[in-house]
């Protein structure tokens, strides 16, 4: 199983491999890949035979290509700077020019892959990561399939990561996975959504599994509702090409919110294997039931951010004011959804999932509300007045987990309050620096596929939402911009709950005062 906090220090190296990113001249190698190598490297948990090749289309040389990235590292990794980790990484680090659509470049990149396996002892091991635009995963998987550097033998490995999106729809998803498939087997893929490489995210397995208090209350009979909130006070910045395409359903729900679910709702599995957890995985998702075209209406909400202010007291402009975005727009920035599960453990718990742009605080966490006591013996507390009980995992910021419940208030009365509980994460681990992509790196180096989605679970995942795809285009949006920059989203999320005779979690913010219409609970 994957890198826990606990064993951080203690883990091994990973094994002997080059790894060749496509794309290296970009943001996400500068941004995450290289501090992600940085950190693995100050840990020890780098191979001592190892390189990383980038390839893009400037013409750089090794040391040109190294300057660059030191550029930016120190910035990167703030305090956890050394300048000895950076040499004894700098060393590694090899470039070459490539025309990723040209066939005789690939000849190139063989070669260049033998000397550099030669030179650094990496065992033929290749890791290729492909931080390229999606459209270019099938045509650089045939080149390089054609020249036999996917071809695996009993003594290397060769593996390919990918990053979301995978597709747009189902059909695009599985036209993309069937590409993958010509050239290499399911195995060889590692599909990265990078919530699985959040500790706090893998810790929902630990709280549930590694605990038997959990288990006897995570059901039907004693869960009312969980709510999933991915809110982020952030706007489309200078994505806005990428985002007029996507929305905020394509760009976060099929991934990021049903990988939270997917945790959250899964049968234990029989080991902490790839294999294991996947399949348990995909069974949950298999369970949720997708919502028929009726349902889209009443059942999910979208919205799209005007103009407004932000919890640090910045105005800000709408979205279709923002830079590639079309003024007259209908893209969502804001989706919740209300799901349903068709199995044994969860029949009958409605999940609410919510998620947008330019809300009033960024928070990704899931409330969990407990049934109600079964009678209230204490009179001289208004039963209204009285929260459910509810345990919140904190995906982030201030990782934890909190748990809320009736305390009696001091004094002559029996008056019942709420109190909470809450363990952060900071204060039992300290606060390790980290981009979320070291486990997953390191984890593909050792071959553990746990953190990384299968062909099937990417597919589940565009099925649920295809139904309010559907609907959705077929019926644009007459209502945009429906929701103020700053607050928390359009108030039709709000009766999505109250219909149901709920109401979302109000999560703490600086802006206490921001606009609030879905008539969230403290
Ligand atoms: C990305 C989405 O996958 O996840 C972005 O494309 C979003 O739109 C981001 O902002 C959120 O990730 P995190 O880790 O900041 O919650």
């Amino acid at each position: 199983m994957s890198l826990m906090q606990t064993e951080y220090t203690q883990a091994p190296p990973a094994t002997p491999n080059v790894m060749i990113i496509f794309g290296a001249g970009g943001d996400l190698t500068r941004r995450k890949l290289v501090p992600a190598l940085y950190h693995l490297c100050a840990a020890g948990l780098l191979p001592e035979s190892f390189a990383m090749l980038g390839l893009d289309r400037l013409e750089l040389g090794d040391e040109s290509f190294r300057d660059r990235l030191a550029d930016t590292l120190s910035e990167s990794v703030g305090s956890a700077y050394s300048a000895d980790v950076w040499e004894r990484l700098r060393g590694s680090l090899h470039y070459m020019r490539i025309d990723m659509l040209a066939d005789q470049d690939y000849e190139e990149l063989c070669e260049r892959l033998t000397r550099i396996d030669a030179e650094r002892a990496t065992e033929g091991n290749y890791l290729f990561y492909l931080a390229v635009p999606p459209s270019l995963f099938g045509e650089i998987t045939n080149r390089l399939g054609e020249v036999g550097l996917l071809h695996e033998s009993d003594s290397d490995w060769r593996r390919v990561i990918i990053e979301k999106p995978f597709g747009h729809d189902l059909d695009s998803a599985v036209t993309l996975n069937e590409a993958m498939h010509r050239n290499m087997d399911e195995e060889q893929i590692y599909r990265i959504d990078h919530y699985l490489g959040k500790e706090t995210v893998q810790n929902i397995m630990v709280f549930r599994f590694a605990n038997g208090f959990i288990e006897p209350l995570w059901n039907r009979h004693h869960i009312d509702h969980v709510q999933i909130t991915v809110a982020e006070s952030v706007g489309v910045e200078h994505r806005g090409a990428y985002y007029e395409e996507a929305g905020a359903l394509r760009d976060m729900i099929p991934n990021h919110l049903l990988v939270l679910l997917g945790f959250l709702a899964m049968e234990p599995p029989n080991s902490f294997e790839a294999q294991a957890v996947r399949e348990e995985i995909n069974k949950t998702l298999d369970a949720i039931i997708p919502l028929t075209h009726e349902q889209v209406l009443t059942h999910s909400v979208r919205g799209q951010y005007a103009a407004g202010t932000t919890a640090a007291g910045e105005a800000v402009n709408a979205y279709r004011d923002s830079p590639h975005v079309d003024p007259k727009s209908r893209t969502e920035t804001f989706v919740a959804l209300k799901l349903t599960m068709d199995n044994w453990r969860w029949a009958g718990v409605p999940f609410y999932l919510r998620t947008g742009k330019r809300l009033a605080g960024q928070y990704t966490e899931i409330a969990i509300q407990f049934k109600r006591a079964p009678t209230m013996m204490f009179k001289d507390t208004d039963t209204d007045q009285l929260e459910p009980d509810m345990l919140v995992l904190r995906i982030q910021p201030n990782e934890g987990i909190q748990m809320s419940f009736g305390a009696k208030i001091p004094g002559p009365q029996m008056q019942v309050g709420t109190v909470n509980m809450d363990f952060c994460y900071e204060d039992y681990f300290g606060n390790k620096p980290a981009t979320g992509y070291e486990t997953l790196i390191y984890d593909c180096m050792n071959g553990d596929a746990t953190l990384f989605k299968h062909a099937d679970t990417v597919e589940k995942g565009w099925e649920i939402v295809q139904s309010v795809m559907d609907v959705w285009q077929a019926l644009p949006p007459r209502d945009f911009p429906n929701y103020a920059a700053g607050s928390w989203g359009p108030c039709a999320a709000g009766e999505l709950l109250r219909r149901d005779g709920r109401r979302w979690r109000r999560i703490q913010t600086e802006a206490a005062t921001a606009t609030d219409c879905t008539g969230s609970r403290s």
